[in-house]
């Protein structure tokens, strides 16, 4: 077959979105009400994006259930990512969380509600009054299904405002001229035919990467596509070395158990019974960081005070609570631990682990959402028509260990920015540039190749090694003898898709095509995590060095920045911290140790 048997659609659009989650939504939704045509090219049916399965809530300093103030987010925020956090970025998310929420509710989000009517707040990890003093109810919920009802409503609010939706589309390459985005390529799998999308800017808002390890909270889909079309344009991710271990997936399964269970009063116990976090987080105990738990828990199962028969994980303890806090504030989780671990939460504790369920890292952006890199001497030199938003990017507000809630935060804090950077940047309905056939020629080529793989190895024997290797190599803790492992073994897996065998040659619904390229965009991916691991010697955030266990500012305060070529070998630069605040309203916030 030629490349000119492809049958090829044309669209020109002011703005394309890729990816339709919460991120993507919110961004479609406000630049299709500022007047931008805009196209969403989605892979999965919007309302099946990952955020459905965000359960705890979306923090924002409403101080709907007692004192609280932005300014107390932003300093968790700061401390929480253990001041690899862009500060800009960190006061701009706080401060817009409470005009955000607020308009999530008028567009209906139905969100629990207090007595008096107001959006229910729950405690979550790291959130604190007075900077450290007490304990912030901050974190807003509709029961365990945030994210659920965020995404039906940003759907229904983007199909009233005549947003184009473009379902089950797979977004295979950027279309890049001379350092400029121009647009995307995609494959409609259900009739075949593949699409060039040009916008003015084409906006990833494509997820993380968790399915590059064998146990994450993250859905199958999950396979960060956008960040790979990055990688493949030439441009780097950002800090990918961070990956969030959450400390309650349902042991075996990996499904999330929502922090709000420790939110409403659950706890941790090992083989003793014992709340074992009160040793290691005297104040927090429970709702510390994610980090901090999830260490906390690995060191007890290596200490031999697991439960279960190997002793390999704990217990989630929420029997106490009673059937009214159950039923009304945790009903999706009792579900998933009847379902997933055959547990009934009034009567038994949950088996749990920490398990992969963020990546810090992502696309490198500034606050309104554009993509940078480095040019010359700007670190922050701004990449044309290209931008990032939720898991995708890397802003960076979560620098080395994001607070839980700050997620569906800051995809919608991040998706309207970026809506509100589009509108004062396009003129609506400006024509597109004419472009060079051979800039598409090379994007066919390399489909038309994953297309007729003929290798001897099938995707899922390739996919399974990366995601066991990462497993073991790039866990909670690390030295640079395991990393330096993973790296060698993560090299021979990315050489052997060289080998990959694709057996459906067909353009409709072929599951094994798109499984193997997103098995291309993974195995990238996990080089950037697995060398930015090894690279990064001190310890940091969701970062444990065993072999450097301090946090070390003088030599690793700045962002790691990871390019790969065709090869696989990873080269790094680096990005200051934005130690500065846009206003003078914020206090200062010195790179102080931090206290549990
Ligand atoms: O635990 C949770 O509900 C997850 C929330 C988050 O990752 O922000």
């Amino acid at each position: 077959m030629s490349l000119d048997d492809y049958k090829i659609i044309d669209h020109e659009y002011d703005v394309v979105i890729v990816g339709a989650g919460g991120a993507g939504l919110r961004a479609t939704l406000g630049m299709a009400t500022a007047g931008l045509s805009t196209a969403c090219i989605t892979k999965v049916f919007p309302t099946r994006s990952h955020t459905v399965a965000a359960q705890g809530g979306m923090s924002a300093a409403l101080a709907n259930m007692g004192e609280d103030n932005w300014k107390w987010h932003m300093y968790d925020t700061v401390k929480g990512s253990d001041w690899l956090g862009d500060q800009d970025a960190i006061e701009y998310m706080c401060r817009e969380a409470v005009p955000s929420v607020i308009e999530l509710e008028h567009f209906g989000v139905p969100f629990s509600r207090t007595e008096e009517g107001k959006i229910y707040q729950r405690p979550f990890g790291g959130m604190t009054t007075n900077y450290g003093e007490g304990t912030a109810q901050r974190t807003c919920a509709a029961a365990d299904r945030t994210g659920h009802a965020i995404l039906h409503t940003l759907y229904q609010q983007s199909l009233k405002h005549k947003a184009e939706f473009f379902i089950e589309y797979f977004a295979t390459d950027l279309i890049m001229d001379d350092g400029v985005c121009r647009g995307v390529m995609a494959w409609d799998l259900a009739t075949g035919d593949l699409h060039r999308f040009r916008g003015h800017e084409v906006v990833l808002a494509t997820g993380g990467s968790g399915r590059t390890f064998f146990s994450a909270t993250s859905a199958h889909t999950c396979t960060g596509d956008g960040n790979a079309m990055v990688l493949r344009a030439g441009l780097p991710l950002q800090d990918m070395e961070f990956v969030q271990f959450h400390p309650t997936g349902v042991y075996g399964a990996g499904v999330l158990i929502t922090e709000g269970v420790r939110g409403e009063g659950g706890y941790l116990t090992n083989s003793e019974g014992e709340r074992f976090m009160e040793r290691y987080a005297p104040n927090a105990k429970d709702l510390a960081s994610r980090d901090v738990v999830s260490r906390a828990m690995t060191k007890e199962i290596n200490a031999g005070r697991g439960v279960g028969p190997d002793k390999d994980h704990l217990f989630l303890n929420l029997q106490h609570l009673g059937p009214e806090v159950i039923n009304e504030r945790l009903p999706g989780i009792a579900e998933s631990a009847r379902i997933f671990s055959g547990v009934d939460v009034s009567k038994d504790p949950i088996p749990v682990l920490p398990t992969v369920h963020y990546n810090m890292g992502g696309i490198p952006t500034n606050y309104r959402g554009e993509v940078v890199t480095i040019k010359g001497d700007d670190p922050d030199a701004v990449v044309p028509g290209l931008m990032a938003i939720g898991e995708a990017a890397c802003v960076s507000v979560h620098g080395a260990n994001r607070l839980g809630s700050n997620s569906l935060l800051d995809i919608v804090v991040f998706g309207r920015a970026a809506a509100i950077r589009a509108a004062e940047i396009i003129k609506p309905n400006t024509p597109h540039k004419q472009l060079d056939e051979s800039i598409f020629n090379k994007l066919l080529e390399h489909f038309d190749k994953i297309r007729y793989a003929d290798g001897g190895t099938p995707t899922a024997v390739i996919r399974d090694k990366m995601q066991r290797t990462m497993q073991k190599h790039a866990a909670v803790f690390r030295t640079g003898e395991t990393l330096q492992e993973g790296v060698n073994l993560m090299k021979e897996v990315y050489a052997s898709f060289a080998d990959v065998g694709v057996s459906d040659r067909s353009m409709q619904w072929n599951t094994d095509l798109v499984e193997t390229l997103e098995l291309e965009n993974l195995l990238i991916q996990a080089q950037t995590i697995m060398a930015g691991a090894n690279n990064r010697e001190e310890s940091r955030g969701g970062h444990a060095r065993e072999d450097f266990t301090e946090r070390d500012d003088e030599n690793w305060m700045k962002h790691t920045l990871a390019w790969v070529d065709d090869k696989g070998e990873v080269r790094f630069d680096y990005r200051p911290v934005h130690m500065y605040t846009l206003s003078d309203d914020c206090d200062v916030i010195p790179p102080a140790k931090r206290v549990y």
